[in-house]
């Protein structure tokens, strides 16, 4: 393929990611979307492979790290669990970071990558390399810890070292004075132990601002986490002098960026605060699926039987998915109990809080894939007001987002944080399996409350019984 035609087919390809993000950022228009991302990717891929810049002796290692690496994903993406996903797409984010440091590394040691670059050019090219693997190994590292938090191997408190702000800014500087040193080296291998210091302090770094960060701000690190990969990407593509890399990973970038500015609106934080850690301090660990803890008041358990004959007399009914409703795998019942109550002239609307379950849109693409229609799943904004008018609240797997305790109690691990409002409805249901906390680790009042209803189980099973006894 001719120099002229691969650069034709990048900026057709820039162009379709640029249709793919647009695209994704509504669910009707969603899958046109992926279609869009799918076909850039796919034009991208060949324009490299095929490129001039290949020559005929890389195929046989292109092909062969494209079957390991294509197998590799089809084999996750065909078992991982829905609710595994937020863990995977931290994995991947760190294997974007992993290949800008290795792609860093092999352009310092490549004599053919700057033969014939001298001056300022040849520094600009090892500032690229410098910035480029500093970048991807913060990512690498962080999204390592990110994936440990997210699955539960890493305890979700936030490990707070002693001068920690300190400790970064010491690393910062030996950072830059590394960077120093490397931009003045005479010879590769005096230029290599920079290398290796500055990415070692990086690694580090990446450890502990993700290390840092407690539970109930896992959202936001995940966001940054994204923006971050897209960062390492757009390095990489200045180290290869690959436009699309650039052009690609500064759109990752910049829209992690404005996701994680959303996320930290969402809670109601600044972002500086979560970057420098701390928040959920006095909360304890991330609740493991079903553990119990000691219950803080008396609570009113009800059946499923029960739950059916509140929501047939309810006239306006909302119902608040949260991460048990991922867990349980319950989208496909609650869209059949919804069209039921829908036919006999009940007002079913949903509200989804902007970090419910584990990722951003998670309760979105469930509610999507179970078919619900998009026009009665609300934002939080959209319908926090109309509790007040609600016969029945619905709460299935949720905890975090629907505790009062962030608007009631200052020195909650999670005050400030808009919740739904739900203790507000008439009558509040809670479809969960124990009195475990949620993701936060925090207690919640709701459960307390005197017009709240405890619906214990698990979820699917429980809304099973609830659309049989709806039915009869
Ligand atoms: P959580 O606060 O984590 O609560 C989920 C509840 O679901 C748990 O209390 C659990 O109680 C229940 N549950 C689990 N499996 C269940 C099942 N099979 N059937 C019924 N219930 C089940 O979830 P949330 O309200 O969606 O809040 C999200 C939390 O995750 C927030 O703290 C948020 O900051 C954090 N987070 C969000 C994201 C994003 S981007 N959305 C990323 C990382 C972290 P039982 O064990 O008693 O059943």
């Amino acid at each position: 393929m001719s120099e002229s035609l691969a650069t034709v087919s990048y900026l057709g390809a820039t162009i379709l990611f640029i249709l793919c993000l647009g695209g994704l950022s509504n669910p009707e228009t969603s899958r046109r979307g992926n279609l869009y991302g799918i076909v850039g990717m796919t034009i991208a891929v060949l324009a490299t492979v095929l490129g001039p810049r290949v020559g005929n002796a890389g195929y046989a290692w292109i092909i062969g790290a494209m079957v390991i690496g294509g197998s590799i994903g089809v084999y996750a993406a065909r078992t991982v669990q829905m609710t595994q996903m937020p863990e995977l797409v931290a994995l991947m984010h760190s294997m974007v970071g992993l290949a800008a440091m290795l792609v860093g590394f092999a352009n310092y040691v490549d004599p053919s990558a700057s033969a014939n670059m001298s001056g300022a050019e040849k520094a600009i090219h090892e500032v690229e390399i410098y910035i480029g693997i500093f970048i991807g190994a913060v990512t690498f590292s962080g999204s390592v810890i990110a994936f440990g938090k997210l699955s539960g191997k890493i305890s979700g408190n936030p490990l707070l070292l002693p001068a920690r702000h300190w400790i970064n800014l010491a690393g910062l500087l030996v950072v830059i004075y590394f960077g120093r040193e490397f931009l003045h080296a005479h010879t590769i291998n005096d230029g290599m132990t920079a290398l290796v210091v500055m990415t070692v302090i990086a690694l580090l770094f990446g450890i502990h601002m993700v290390m840092a960060i407690g539970g109930a701000d896992m959202p936001v690190v995940v966001s940054m986490l994204n923006s971050y990969s897209g960062w390492a990407a757009a390095a990489t593509g200045f180290m290869l002098s690959n436009d699309l890399l650039i052009v690609t990973g500064a759109l990752v970038g910049s829209s992690g960026a404005i996701l994680s500015y959303i996320m930290c609106a969402a809670m109601n934080r600044h972002f500086i605060s979560v970057i420098a850690g701390g928040f959920g301090t006095t909360g304890g660990a991330p609740a493991a699926a079903g553990s119990g803890t000691e219950p803080a008041g008396e609570v009113v358990a009800i059946s499923a039987a029960e739950t059916a004959e509140l929501l047939r007399e309810a006239k306006n009914v909302i119902i608040v998915p949260g991460y048990g409703m991922a867990v349980a795998q319950a989208q496909h019942t609650v869209y059949e109990i919804t069209r039921l109550l829908r036919e006999k002239g009940v007002n079913v609307r949903f509200g989804i809080h902007p970090v419910a379950g584990r990722m951003p849109g998670h309760m979105n693409v469930l509610l999507a894939e179970a078919k619900v229609p998009y026009d009665i799943v609300l934002e939080m904004d959209e319908l926090n007001d109309d509790f007040p008018q609600t016969d029945v609240a619905m709460i299935i797997g949720a905890n975090d987002i629907v505790n009062p305790g962030a608007q009631d109690d200052p020195n909650s691990p999670i005050a400030g944080m808009p919740v739904l409002e739900v203790w507000k409805a008439k009558t509040s249901i809670v479809m969960k399996r124990s009195m475990a906390s949620g993701y936060a680790g925090v207690d919640n009042p709701l459960f307390y409350k005197d017009n709240n209803r405890m619906l214990f189980g698990d979820a699917k099973k429980m809304l099973d019984e609830t659309l049989v006894a709806l039915k009869s």
